[in-house]
């Protein structure tokens, strides 16, 4: 159990490093065939809670399902307290040591796609 924590701090200490030495935006998706490829003209997708969650697993755990506690879970954060804390953090309004950099990536429409989808993940 210690070793399981210990580890899941390490991966989580890694990532941040890589974060911060790259300068990458966190939710960059990979780069993919499909994605290079040209989008049809049209309304601009809404942004995708589900694929944008992705990028949180590193340190929240899948789903925001995290079974230690180096960070917090984010499965079944109510709506308005996820949209708070992202807000906060983003605006450094709330003291953080890693979330304003991930916080600063996303828009107030993306972070309401990935409140609802966090408020809907059961957590277990
Ligand atoms: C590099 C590790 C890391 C990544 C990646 C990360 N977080 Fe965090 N998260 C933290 C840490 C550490 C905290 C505690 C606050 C702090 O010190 O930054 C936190 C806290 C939070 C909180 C506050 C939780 C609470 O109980 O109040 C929310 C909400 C949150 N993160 C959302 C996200 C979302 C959404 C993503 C993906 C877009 C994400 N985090 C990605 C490390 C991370």
């Amino acid at each position: 159990m210690r070793l399981h924590h210990l580890t899941l701090t390490l991966i989580g200490l890694v990532f941040a490093i890589g974060l911060l030495g790259a300068h990458a935006p966190v939710f960059a998706a990979p780069a993919s065939p499909a994605a290079a490829a040209p989008l049809p003209p049209g309304p601009k997708a809404p942004p995708s809670g589900p694929a944008m969650a992705q990028t949180c697993a590193g340190c929240h755990g899948t789903d925001g399902r995290l079974h230690a506690a180096a960070f917090m879970p984010l499965a079944g954060m109510p709506k308005a307290q996820f949209v708070q804390a992202m807000r906060d953090f983003r605006d450094g309004k709330r003291p953080a040591t890693l979330m304003r950099h991930v916080a600063e990536g996303f828009s107030n429409e993306e972070i309401d796609a990935m409140s609802v989808y966090f408020a809907a993940v059961k957590p277990e």
